[in-house]
């Protein structure tokens, strides 16, 4: 049996990218396997929200994790904050975090190009914070998507690194979860880039049919291939990758087929996968609206879930203290 951790930041509603990329490998095998998940509040906190949202939001992501299939019962489902030793192994794992490769990471190397006027330590040291999530029940697998790559590779480098200091071989080596297919990143409808919160391109798990009908029918298109079998421009090669993950593979292989011989009309193929996105996110939705009204339900999982995580959390950074030679008088 393996270990499993994810966490998603709290900071607005989940999104297709969210789902495919994390929540959906997270469910597929938290019945076979040691599994938490988490909503990430403290990441959240980089970017400053508004403390009269934060508990709402923190609130809509727990009933979206419930509603699209989280089952408490058999993972550890948990509020980052309601976890101290979060912080604790975070402040232990910066004492050997270099400012050096902290500044070379893309995501701060981002933030920084974005927004300079709110470059905190916090954000800095958000991949060390990440990696404390990680090892702090010292996880073999990390359902993530494509963009958290790097933080990964940085998670193990934090952990080998420890284990060559204090001489043991405490931490794993934590590794992204693709199911072999790769990692998946799901693109905007936008024309280019991912899906993402700041993006603003989201279709988002919460969103209703005739929401998901008018984000689909906007998605940037070109104007048709004038070739057969000609090279797809990004945005028509978005869309398809959108219908690879959310549709049936004739429906892929027939919108193939039609783009290669010139035939296709992009009215069409956004229908159908408006259609599909649908298929998919509806039965969520009810699930999550339905959820999302029950506060005694909520208030039980987060209890019951905080005093599972705590308890590993607890048993591991009172071994790291050990090995790092703090001892009681
Ligand atoms: P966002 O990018 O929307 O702010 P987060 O950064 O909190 O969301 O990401 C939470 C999880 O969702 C991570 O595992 C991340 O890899 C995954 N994820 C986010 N956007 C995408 C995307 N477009 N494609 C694939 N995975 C994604
Ligand atoms: N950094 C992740 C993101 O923005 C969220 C996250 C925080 C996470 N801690 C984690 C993901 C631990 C997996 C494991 O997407």
């Amino acid at each position: 049996m393996e270990t499993v951790v994810s966490g998603i930041r709290s900071t607005g509603n989940l999104h297709l990218g969210n789902y495919f990329g994390a929540l959906r490998n997270f469910i597929r095998i938290q019945h076979e396997n040691r599994c938490f998940f988490f909503i990430a509040d403290y990441h959240s906190l980089t970017t400053h929200p508004d403390p009269k949202l934060l508990h709402e939001n923190v609130r809509n992501v727990l009933s979206e994790y419930l509603g699209a299939g989280v089952d408490p019962d058999t993972a550890t489902l948990y509020i980052q904050s309601d976890v101290p030793q979060v912080t604790e192994l975070y402040l232990l794992l910066n004492m050997h975090a270099y400012v050096g490769e902290l500044e070379r990471t893309s995501s701060f190397k981002d933030k920084v190009r974005k927004h300079a006027d709110n470059v905190n330590a916090g954000l800095l040291t958000y991949p060390v914070l990440m990696a404390a999530d990680i090892l702090l029940h010292k996880a073999d697998k990390v359902p993530v998507g494509k963009d958290q790559e790097q933080h990964l590779e940085m998670t193990r480098r934090f952990a080998r690194r420890f284990n060559n200091i204090y001489g043991v071989e405490y931490f794993p080596e934590s590794m992204p979860c693709d199911f072999g297919s790769g990692l998946i990143k799901v693109p905007g409808l936008d024309g280019n880039g991912k899906m993402g919160k700041s993006e603003g391109n989201g279709i988002f798990l919460i969103d209703s049919d005739k929401d998901i009908r008018k984000k689909v029918m906007r998605a940037v298109t070109d104007e048709g291939p004038k070739t057969p079998n000609s090279e797809m421009s990004e945005p028509v090669a978005n869309i398809f990758s959108i219908m690879k993950i959310v549709s049936a593979p004739d429906t892929v292989e027939y919108f193939t087929e039609k783009y290669n011989s010139c035939e296709i009309r992009y009215g069409d193929l956004k229908k159908q996968l408006a259609e599909d996105i649908i298929a998919c996110v509806a039965p969520i939705r009810e699930r999550i609206l339905e959820i999302r009204s029950n506060d005694a339900y909520l208030s039980k999982v987060v209890r019951e879930g905080a005093e599972k995580a705590r308890a590993s959390a607890e048993k591991t950074v009172s071994e790291v203290r050990e090995i790092m030679g703090f001892k009681k008088f």
